[in-house]
């Protein structure tokens, strides 16, 4: 018997990991990519529009919508991360403009019309949200009834252990903390599963030089020449022999939970601080414990945490979809 495909919708801020993710998502005979939407972050919102149609395009998915979301965060100054994605966010590849347009519908709208849609079908969708996560936030603030088409959101960001964008946050998490902290408090207000996919299991998946050329080889200008070249850039501008599939990770754990270990636990977002703003305070203590003597408490909502994954067959996993593409 034929298992149904995993309905799923990305959120993205493409960036090079996230048009892996891209392509990943577009091309796996398992899932079924309903929409993108598109937020400011590793580069600005118009540009990772542009960049998210090209790798749909690349991908031979001229029929997923693709919105414009928010600009900036709910509070922060946008600050973007083209020092590591290339100036055009997306590895300065030269690669072809996309023919085809963005959905008329703002980023909100979009994926308000796909919960529904979901919801009314019986066939709740797994949220992938891979970017700071304003649109998730604005979403779950303005439309709360689309937690009914929402079966869990799988989230890449934050980290029980370390920080990238500052020694104490993750990029995405600290450019927009408040929208992460609403994000993080779906599982107590609005009964949604969600998993962290963050810097504790990030850089493990990687993908070496002479695998990326081997993609490449594939050529035609498809998803996978694409993703080697996104792949071989990383190499290059970080003097590595491989890579992080990145984003791309939490997809492959959408397709495949096993490669993941996860820990249910409590989780706040830090809003204040000032060497912490943007970190995610995860709790590992014995809470069974008596917590009186902590003024805290215990967080209200419980996160499954991804503390450890199978580094080679998550790559494996991303590299062999992109080969069986190449290949067909
Ligand atoms: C995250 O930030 C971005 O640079 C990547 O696309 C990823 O989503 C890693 O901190
Ligand atoms: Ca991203």
């Amino acid at each position: 018997m034929e298992t149904a495909r995993i309905p799923i919708v990305l959120d993205v801020d493409t960036g090079v990991d996230d048009a892996c993710a891209l392509l990943l998502a577009a091309t796996h005979p398992g899932l079924d990519l309903r929409a993108v939407s598109c937020v400011g972050g590793n580069a600005p919102v118009d540009d990772v529009v542009r960049n998210t149609l090209i790798a749909l395009e690349a991908a031979g998915r001229r029929d997923v919508p693709v919105s414009r979301g928010a600009e900036r965060p709910l509070l922060e100054t946008p600050v973007d991360a083209r020092h590591v994605h290339g100036t055009d966010g997306m590895g300065e590849l030269g690669w072809p403009a996309a023919p085809t347009r963005v959905d008329p519908r703002h980023a909100v709208e979009l994926l308000r019309d796909v919960c529904r849609s979901a919801a009314h079908d019986g066939m709740p969708l797994t949220l992938v949200p891979l970017a700071p996560m304003t649109n998730i936030a604005l979403l779950l603030r303005t439309y709360p009834e689309v937690a009914q088409g929402i079966s869990r959101i799988v989230f890449m960001g934050g980290g029980a252990d370390v920080g990238n964008a500052t020694a104490s946050a993750e990029f995405n998490v600290f450019h927009d903390p408040e929208a992460a902290a609403v994000v993080l408090d779906a599982p107590a207000e609005l009964g949604i599963d969600v998993t962290m996919y963050g810097l504790d299991v990030f850089y493990a998946p990687v993908v070496t030089r002479a695998e990326a050329a081997g993609l490449v080889a594939l050529g035609g200008r498809g998803a996978a020449e694409l993703g080697g070249r996104l792949i071989e850039f990383q190499c290059d501008r970080f003097d590595r022999d491989s890579a992080t599939i990145g984003d791309a990770g939490a997809v492959c754990a959408v397709i495949d939970p096993t490669l993941l270990s996860t820990r249910p636990l409590p989780i706040r977002v830090e809003l204040g601080g000032t060497w912490s703003r943007g970190r995610t305070i995860v709790d590992r203590r014995d809470w069974s414990g008596d917590l009186a003597h902590d003024p805290h408490g215990l967080a209200p909502t419980r996160v499954e945490v991804a503390l450890g994954v199978d580094g080679p067959r998550c790559a494996g996993l991303w590299r062999e979809a992109l080969l069986a593409v190449g290949r067909a």
